[in-house]
């Protein structure tokens, strides 16, 4: 294992960075696997639970709590309910990957679309079994029309390679929002409920086996809860009934070296339920 995952960290270009931690009498086992996720996955898979995050870090994001559109449902009884706002979920519900592609480029339903370059709707196989899902375009992407090809995508590259990954092969990636956020600012919470049906139906077009969610935002607008991602990590989660495994933003990791060792532990996991998921 150790001669595997040197090989990896050095695929990485992480060899000289990451300094795994023995596990030791203290580590926990990881949280049970949801009961909607039909894989087992025993505690020997899970990676030590992490610490939380060291106190005094930096968060790697912040979203604000009420940014959970997913699960969000029109209240039948109430009158007042903006039927538009319902009306282009549905619509947007029923495309296909031609219509959604044109339809995220025309999209003004919120601010973002006044200073982007290029709406950037996602990239890969859209067979995949693995969806990746970031944040949102950065200055790079809204320039290229591609999610992650900047400094961030460079490490997420060698991370999914590392795993036996390669973009546009078994892989989808996709962003929380699809137009960049002035500044690369967090995305806000109307931005998140405004472009979350479009991650939905590409959700519900690829049905992925295995999402990964990168940093706070996407694993807070899948998830549909407040998560920090220092607690949430080394668990199977589920997004509705697919499963779901929380990792450290790339970017987050370009500033926080100590914290690679952390995300190849989550990328080990995430191989393993992978394959346990190909077997169930
Ligand atoms: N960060 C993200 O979350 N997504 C991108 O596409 C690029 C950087």
């Amino acid at each position: 294992m150790s001669r595997e995952r040197d090989a990896v960290l050095c695929e990485m270009g992480l060899g000289p960075i990451w300094k795994l931690r023995e596990q030791t009498a203290e580590t926990v086992p990881a949280a049970a696997t949801p009961a909607v996720v039909r894989v087992s996955v025993s505690e020997a898979d899970t990676p030590p639970p992490p610490a939380a995050m060291a106190e005094g870090a930096p968060p790697d994001h912040d979203v604000p709590l009420d940014a959970y559109a997913f699960d969000s449902r029109p209240d039948d009884d109430d009158e007042d309910a903006t039927p538009t706002v319902d009306d282009r979920a549905a619509r947007i519900a029923a495309m296909d990957w031609v219509e959604l592609k044109q339809s995220v480029a025309e999209c003004r339903a919120c601010e973002l679309c006044k200073q982007r370059k290029q709406a950037v709707l996602g990239v890969g196989d859209v067979n995949a079994d693995w969806l990746v899902v970031g944040e949102g375009p950065g200055a790079d992407e809204d320039e290229r029309g591609e999610p992650f090809v900047g400094a961030a995508g460079k490490l997420l590259d060698a991370m999914l390679d590392a795993i036996g990954l390669k973009r546009g092969k078994d892989v989808y990636i996709a962003n929380s929002v699809k137009c960049r956020p002035p500044g690369n600012r967090t995305p806000e919470a109307a931005e998140i409920n405004a472009c979350a049906p479009y991650l939905q139906r590409q959700i519900a077009l690829l049905q992925p086996r295995l999402v990964i969610a990168l940093g706070r935002p996407a694993a807070q607008t899948l998830l549909g809860r407040e998560v920090k991602i220092g607690e949430a990590r080394g668990k199977l989660h589920a997004h509705r009934d697919i499963p779901l495994i929380v990792t450290y933003h790339p970017a987050y990791l370009l500033r926080t070296l100590p914290d690679k060792a952390k995300a190849w532990e989550d990328l080990v996991f995430a191989r393993r339920t992978m394959q346990k998921l190909k077997n169930s």
